[in-house]
């Protein structure tokens, strides 16, 4: 008896640490006594203040004096700066001169920043650096400690390259499959842009400040300069600044940039909701925040609207001196910023001039950086279609290849404006598929269909370019339509005439419409701009050396008009409560792919939800348990996906929305308890008269499976004041 009672007294205990997240340590901000750490869960974070058990979303500590020594180094050179000085400090060199970097200070000691792109590399007027593949790629791979790897891997290389500071990575939320900049963000929901990016920013700040963006609401490219974004405050807080909220709060990024767009009628590089009321006051965030390239438009509204620097170079901030001696700006706003300049500078050891860089050049495109780049690509690749197991490719069955298409020969890095980057080779399809084959098996390539004769299979490599999407200044911008242009399409029909097995490999930033193709194809692989190692990581695939794993990141749609309007060619945009799966969880129409889709050479089969509480406070953490079967013949890995549905609230929300997951390695046969953590704050809407975050207190559902129109698992939550362990 007594042992019994013991042990349910154990069991009360293990749950209740489920149910309920520990204290933090008011010294160290790190959790106490928790071993159960989330994947995502990286070191430590100015997290929700967990150790009242209230409803305390939104009230977040205030930074320890952790900082002091900086501080008053900060305030040492402040002092000796004239008011020219400071404002110097402000803002890129004069019109014409370099475009990425702020004035040294020699006089004082100070080094300048030296900004480089981007989001999948270092960006170079002249040189080399190790191309990952696009962030969508990595997104999919529902793997935020390899996005960390290689947020550090490109911090490294900035450093060894003698630059001191990276302008990525970019969150902003995909809002309509037709954004030009897909490829540069991790898809659709905003609560994974944040933990992909926090854990970008962690890798990032290993070395370098990172600098999150485009801060807020860019999400069309055609208009970006002019776009008017009308939200409202629950859709702004909810969909388009939560991740940036995360970013702060999680990650202590060092900066941010402002958009060039409006948000609710002001430009938001003077858009004083956004940067003071938000960003610096409610978020507490403790860095600086730079425009983008030329997106400042005035000087006494930047300046007291929260504007930090401005780029590339000193125009608007030219009168600022003036606008001081004036009286239109007071002097403590120009100290302020730069005692956000300096603070940073600081905290990373790049603020005097007589600190030598320590950066590594050897790092650059070293076999290290490279081999992450083929992993990266290989754990994005998202297998879409796979009839009859026509992959993995047989060595032994398939004695002829043919890889077809222009892309076929040419490798498809993706966008060419802001986030490109030049790696000193980068591996074709083809050239990737020849050297995975190996000696038994011909490969053959042509642009038409013409080498598909004879081929036992016919790989069909198709891709968007940079006229079909990308930034808006280098021929690219918003897509007009989710197709594949008309001649590619024609060739995947004429190879299925020709040939008896087809895979169709896409390389594009986002979803391809596939209604006049998609049965011309007995496999498709979604590849993305995968990189310079891209096409030895689509070998690898597709010959089964390594199983697929990667997930979309975003809703496929069947057709563009099953999207919300996207409103790309006017200026002034309404931006909707829904997008994504969101929106089709509402109009209830099935998408051509959900959200966190993607096959494996194997099978899973997950069962046993177990949910350890009844009750669990709104400041607290549940972690759910699930198994895991691996039922098929292959090593593979499966994501599983946690989603919380609010079937008792009381306002506007989705019907469901991703709240964890975890990527479960698994061989054959073998079955895996694995949990799920899932953090009861991340749970509150934007509540809009209280202007506060809400955790309501009813019963909510939960929905386990393996994307978000696969759902199996099915239960219930109560979040209330006690937490309370289920009998
Ligand atoms: C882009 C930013 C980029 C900046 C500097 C802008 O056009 O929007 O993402 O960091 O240029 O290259």
């Amino acid at each position: 008896m007594g042992t019994h009672r013991g042990l349910s007294l154990l069991l009360a205990l293990a749950a209740l640490v489920a149910c309920d997240r520990p204290p933090l340590d008011p010294g160290t901000g790190l959790q106490g006594g928790d071993d159960a750490s989330p994947q995502w869960d990286y070191g430590p974070a100015r997290d929700w203040d967990g150790t009242t058990g209230t409803a305390t979303c939104g009230d977040y500590p205030i930074k320890s004096a952790q900082a002091l020594t900086t501080d008053e180094r900060v305030a040492t050179i402040l002092s000796g700066l004239s008011l020219g000085e400071k404002v110097e400090q402000m803002a890129g060199f004069t019109q014409g001169a370099e475009m990425f970097a702020t004035p040294d200070n020699p006089k004082a000691g100070i080094r300048g920043f030296k900004f480089r792109d981007g989001p999948r590399g270092v960006r170079l007027e002249k040189g080399t650096a190790t191309c990952f593949p696009v962030a969508v790629a990595r997104g999919a791979s529902w793997d935020p400690e390899l996005e960390r790897r290689v947020g550090e891997a490109i911090g490294k290389e900035v450093r060894g390259l003698g630059h001191n500071s990276l302008l990525a990575p970019t969150v902003n939320t995909l809002r309509h499959p037709g954004w030009g900049r897909a490829q540069e963000t991790y898809g659709e929901d905003p609560w994974f842009l944040g933990i992909m990016g926090i854990a970008s920013v962690k890798g990032i700040q290993s070395q370098v400040p990172a600098c999150v963006k485009h801060f807020a609401c860019n999400n069309i490219e055609d208009t970006r300069m002019t776009n008017n974004a009308v939200v409202d405050e629950q859709t702004l807080r909810e969909n388009y600044t939560r991740q940036f909220e995360m970013i702060v709060k999680e990650a202590d990024v060092a900066c941010f940039m402002a958009a060039y767009n409006k948000v609710n009628n002001f430009y938001c590089c003077e858009n004083p909701t956004l940067l003071r009321k938000l960003l610096k006051k409610e978020w507490q965030f403790d860095g600086f925040v730079v425009s983008d390239w030329f997106a400042a438009h005035t000087t006494v509204e930047s300046a007291l609207g929260g504007l930090d620097v401005e780029m590339p170079w000193r125009f608007f901030y030219d009168g600022l001196q003036l606008a001081v001696s004036g009286g239109q700006v007071p002097e403590e706003v120009i100290d302020e910023a730069v005692e956000r300049i300096l603070r940073i500078k600081f905290k990373f050891g790049q603020a005097l001039l007589s600190e030598p860089y320590d950066g590594n050049p050897e790092v650059v495109e070293s076999p290290a950086h490279i081999a992450l780049a083929r992993e990266a690509a290989r754990s994005g690749m998202v297998l879409l279609k796979n009839e009859e197991s026509v992959l993995p490719i047989d060595r032994k069955a398939v004695k002829k290849i043919a890889v077809i298409g222009k892309w076929a020969v040419e490798a498809r890095l993706g966008d060419a404006g802001s986030s490109s980057v030049t790696p000193s080779y980068a591996i074709t399809p083809y050239m990737g598929i020849k050297a995975v084959a190996g000696k038994d098996v011909e490969v053959v390539t042509s642009t038409d269909a013409s080498s598909a004769a004879g081929a036992d299979l016919t790989i069909v490599v198709a891709a968007l370019t940079q006229q079909d999407e990308g930034e808006a200044w280098n021929g690219g911008g918003d897509r007009d339509t989710l197709d594949l242009s008309a001649d590619q399409e024609k060739l995947i029909n004429n190879a299925a005439q020709i040939s008896e097995k087809v895979v169709v490999i896409l390389e594009a930033g986002g979803p391809i419409t596939m209604e006049k193709w998609k049965k011309s194809a007995d496999a498709i692989v979604m590849a993305w701009y995968p990189g310079m190692e891209g096409g030895k990581a689509m070998g690898e695939l597709l010959f089964g050396d390594f199983n697929f794993s990667g997930r979309l990141v975003q809703t496929w749609p069947v057709k563009w008009e099953d999207e919300p309007e996207f409103g790309n060619h006017q200026d002034q945009t309404e931006f909707l409560y829904l997008h994504g799966y969101r929106h089709f969880d509402d109009t209830k129409v099935a998408p051509l792919f959900p959200f966190g889709f993607g096959l494996s050479y194997t099978a899973f089969e997950v069962s046993n939800l177990v949910i350890p509480c009844e009750v669990v406070t709104p400041g607290g953490r549940l972690v759910v348990s699930v198994d895991v079967e691996n039922t098929g013949d292959r090593k593979g890995i499966e994501v599983v996906q946690a989603y919380v549905g609010y079937p008792n609230t009381k306002v506007r929300r989705p019907v469901k929305e991703l709240k964890g997951f975890a990527r479960v390695e698994l061989a054959p046969g073998v079955k895996k308890t694995v949990e799920i953590p899932i953090r009861i704050p991340d749970l509150a809407y934007f509540d809009k008269d209280k202007h506060k975050w809400v955790v309501e207190q009813v019963e909510h559902a939960l929905y386990v499976g393996t994307n978000a129109a696969m759902l199996p698992l099915q239960g219930t939550f109560v979040v209330g004041p006690e937490g309370k362990v289920a009998p």
